[in-house]
Parts: C-alpha cells; sequence; structure tokens
C-alpha cells in the first residue's frame, strides 16, 4: 500500500482553518519556510481543503505535463467570471481547441510586428519625462505596457474612450479580486459569496466595449493587423470553424488580464534591483551605448543584448511576476512514491524554486552573470519556470520577452533610475507578485 502524502512532514496547525491564516498573513514567507524547512512534497490543510507544496522539479514538472489529470486549481476557475472560457481558465477541448487556433498568433515570426508599437509607445513615454523629477516607477509601467497590449489587441491607444472603458473596467475587476482574496485568505472561501455591484457593473461595461469594437470590425470589414483581426480571422485547420463573439470576448479579457501586469511589474522588478546593484547597471548601459549609439532599439538587436536579456532573466527569478501556481489533482494519484488524494491542491512555486539555494549559489543575489553558458538550459526543469511548462506554459512568452527587451533597452540607454530612499519596497502577493506601494524613483538623464 503506497503511503499518504499527509504521513510526510509539513507545517503543523491544531485549528479548522489549518495553515490558512499563515498563508494568508505571509504568502511569501509561509512557502519559503515551507520549501526550505521539509521534504520534496510538503503537505499543507488549507482549511478544508487539503493541498501540498511540491518542492522537487521532476515533480512538477510531472504536475504541469498531465493537463488532465492536474486542472487548473480552484482558484483560477474562479476568474471565469471575468474571463469565461479563455485560454487560462478553460480546460479539456475547450481548451485545446482555442490553444490550436491562437498559438500561430504568438509565434516568434507574427509578434516581431509588435516590436515597432513597443518602442514607440516606450519612447512617447521618455518624452514626458524629465532629468531630476520624481516618479512611481510601478504606475508608469503599468500604462505602458496596458498602451501596448491595447494597440496590439485593438489598434487603439488609451486616449480613445473605448479603450479606457476596457481599461477601467480591468483595473475595477482586479482589485476587487484582489481584495477579497487578502480578506479571506485563501482562494477558495469567496467563490460562493454575492459580488458586488461595482464590480458587477465593471464586467458589463468591459463585455459592452469589447463586443462593439468585435461588431465595428466585422461591420468596417477593416483588418489592421492586429490581434483582433488574427483572431477573427483565425481557423481551426480540424475543421474550419472560427470563433464566435463569445469566445472572441473571453480571449480578448484574456489576453489584456494576462498580457500586462506580468510584464509590467517584471520591469518595475528591474528598476528596483538595476537601482540597488549601480555595477550591474553599468554593465547595462555599456552593452546599451555600444550596440545602440543613439538610435532607438529595434527587434534586429536582441542578439547583440546578450546582457540586457541576462539582466531580465535575473530579474524574473528573483521576482517571478507569477509567484506560485496550483493545479487540482481530478483523481487519486501517486507523486514521488506517495498517495495523492483526488481533489487535492498541488502548488508549485517560482518564489520557492528560483531561490532555493540547491541550485543558485547566493540565491538572493542580482547576478545577472549567473545565466552565461546556457545556465537555463543545464538546470533541472521545475527549477525556473517564470512562465509555467508543458502544455499551458504561457503563450506570450515570447511576447513578454520581447517586450521586456525592449523596453528595458529603451529606457535604460536614456534614463538612469535611482529609488527613492525613504519610500518603502514591500513585495505584495497578490493575483501576481507586485510593489505594495508602488515603486518611487528619481530620474538622472544619460547623456
Ligand atoms: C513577464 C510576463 C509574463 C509572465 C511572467 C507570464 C506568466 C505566465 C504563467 C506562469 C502562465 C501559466 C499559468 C498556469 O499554468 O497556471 C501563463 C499563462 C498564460 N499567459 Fe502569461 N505571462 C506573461 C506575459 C503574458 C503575455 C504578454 C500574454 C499575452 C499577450 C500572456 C498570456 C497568457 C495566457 C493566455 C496564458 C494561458 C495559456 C494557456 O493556459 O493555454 N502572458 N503566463
Amino acid at each position: 500500500m503506497m503511503p499518504d502524502i499527509f504521513e510526510l512532514p509539513g507545517p503543523k496547525s491544531n485549528s479548522v482553518e489549518g495553515s490558512l491564516l499563515d498563508f494568508g498573513r505571509d504568502p511569501l514567507g509561509f512557502l519559503t519556510k515551507c520549501g526550505r524547512e521539509y521534504g520534496d512534497i510538503v503537505p499543507i490543510y488549507l482549511g478544508l481543503t487539503p493541498a501540498c507544496l511540491l518542492t522537487n522539479p521532476e515533480y512538477i514538472e510531472q504536475v504541469l505535463k498531465e493537463r488532465n489529470l492536474f486542472i487548473k486549481s480552484r482558484g483560477l476557475r474562479a476568474l471565469k467570471h471575468l474571463l469565461g472560457e479563455g485560454l487560462l481558465s478553460s480546460e479539456g477541448d475547450s481548451w485545446l481547441r482555442q490553444r490550436r487556433l491562437i498559438q500561430p498568433i504568438f509565434h516568434q515570426k507574427r509578434i516581431t510586428t509588435y516590436g515597432n508599437i513597443m518602442v514607440a509607445y516606450t519612447e512617447q513615454m521618455l518624452k514626458t519625462w524629465h532629468d531630476g523629477e520624481t516618479r512611481d516607477i510601478h504606475q508608469d509601467m503599468m500604462r505602458l505596457t496596458l498602451n501596448i497590449v491595447m494597440k496590439s489587441i485593438f489598434n487603439c491607444d488609451l486616449s480613445d474612450q473605448a479603450a479606457q472603458d476596457v481599461a477601467h473596467a480591468l483595473d475595477v475587476t482586479m482589485n476587487w479580486f484582489d481584495k477579497k482574496r487578502q480578506e479571506n485568505f485563501a482562494f477558495v472561501e469567496w467563490l460562493h459569496k454575492p459580488k458586488d455591484i461595482s464590480y458587477e457593473n465593471a464586467i458589463q461595461q468591459m463585455n459592452k466595449t469589447i463586443y462593439q469594437m468585435i461588431n465595428e470590425r466585422r461591420t468596417s470589414g477593416e483588418n489592421p493587423g492586429d490581434l483582433l483581426s488574427m483572431l477573427m480571422e483565425a481557423r481551426d485547420e480540424v475543421d474550419g470553424s472560427q470563433m464566435s463573439d463569445r469566445q472572441l470576448r473571453d480571449e480578448i479579457a484574456t489576453l489584456m488580464l494576462a498580457g500586462h501586469e506580468t510584464t509590467s511589474n517584471t520591469l518595475t522588478g528591474v528598476w528596483v534591483l538595476l537601482s540597488r546593484y549601480p555595477e550591474v547597471r553599468h554593465q547595462l548601459l555599456a552593452e546599451l551605448q555600444q550596440v545602440l549609439g543613439e538610435r532607438p532599439a529595434n527587434i534586429t538587436d536582441l542578439p547583440q543584448l546578450p546582457y540586457t536579456d541576462m539582466v531580465i532573466k535575473e530579474a524574473m527569478r528573483i521576482y517571478p511576476p507569477v509567484f506560485t501556481m496550483a493545479r487540482e489533482a481530478t483523481q487519486d494519484c501517486e507523486i514521488g512514491g506517495y498517495q495523492v488524494p483526488a481533489g487535492c491542491m498541488i502548488m508549485m512555486s517560482q518564489w520557492v524554486m528560483h531561490r532555493h539555494p540547491r541550485y543558485f549559489a547566493e540565491p538572493e543575489v542580482f547576478q545577472p552573470e549567473r545565466w552565461r553558458d546556457d545556465l537555463e538550459k543545464n538546470l533541472p526543469r521545475g527549477v525556473y519556470f517564470p512562465f509555467g511548462d508543458g502544455p499551458r506554459v504561457c503563450i506570450g512568452k515570447s511576447f513578454a520577452l520581447l517586450e521586456a527587451i525592449l523596453l528595458l533597452a529603451t529606457i535604460a540607454r536614456k534614463f538612469e533610475l535611482t529609488l527613492v530612499p525613504e519610500h518603502p519596497i514591500v513585495a505584495q502577493a497578490a493575483i501576481t507578485l507586485r510593489p505594495a506601494y508602488g515603486v518611487k524613483v528619481m530620474l538622472k538623464k544619460v547623456d
């Protein structure tokens, strides 16, 4: 008879809440403690939900590979209210069909057209920046990445009313989700509570605007080459079918949500780290000056910017925008020789693995050079996975990496950003890992 994972050592708790309060109060600290003090599988009770944390990369890979045995957790499924049957929250055949349809749109070759949008919007933002001023760089990055995603999806920018409506709705709904999650300390308990009015109104407003944009596009027959047109034209290679308006809405809401805050948080993390490690900043600037001189960056520069690339990789190691992921076992199964019951929530944390001393020397230190000599390829799978892994790996990975590198190169070539000393930098583990109080920086123009 196989032993049960709940026979393994894990955090003790005598109450019905289990470790829910500890997890809710300080998710990063709690996960780190579990990851360092116990074994490869750490059993945890989150309220009445049996759960575990995996810290063995082999097991992480196994779970991420098996999309039917391990489905998205209840917390993520709750996003369905907002995202419907979009890629992030759907399962089974409906997910597979959509993934097949959308995958080609995100191929390296096609996303290169977005490189120009990314640089143009960044340069437009830089025109409003001044030497010596103080800014909240978190807000700036959020606005910039939202602008880029709006232009890439709808060919419109935040000065258009429709884009503002969608952006506002996204903001209200995401704040609502974060607030509920914090109030209830877990993904599970609040799911069946009534929704509040401003949240419902925001979703309705967003739906109205997105449907209007789809309709206008259908009526005008225009094709500006944005993601909306590509999604509308995509045909299933098996049965030739196209997406319904409802599917288009779900995918658009998903892409906007998944494609904006994560990239923004990556860059905000970069600015924090560069300010704390001036020698890295100097080396980065040297590469940018040598490769770009006075001209703007573009996609063909990427192979000449290896240090810039390592800075992004290392920042995502230290501050992974998605700090933990979860799956739910659909049936009794086995991991590492232990029995896992159906319904068990399985957590895999980038925060824990990316800072694990078994795989990274001086894990707390920002050291882009560590990625030299193909470290990423040489690490076991399941150690470094900022974009997830397996069949449900982030579809926007190439888009996000392209965006992160181009934005970093464009901004760092023109400005040096230094943290305002008295401003607290606190990592908040919300839906994504983000700075709780923003990030205040002082700007210095680079000659
Ligand atoms: C640095 C930026 C980003 C990070 C760190 C990130 C991270 C992730 C992770 C970890 C997952 C897997 C979630 C899971 O398996 O439970 C994921 C899925 C996804 N991401 Fe990203 N992402 C980023 C940017 C983007 C962008 C730019 C887009 C689109 C424009 C995007 C769209 C998606 C979608 C649609 C999924 C669901 C894929 C599926 O299940 O088939 N992401 N992302």
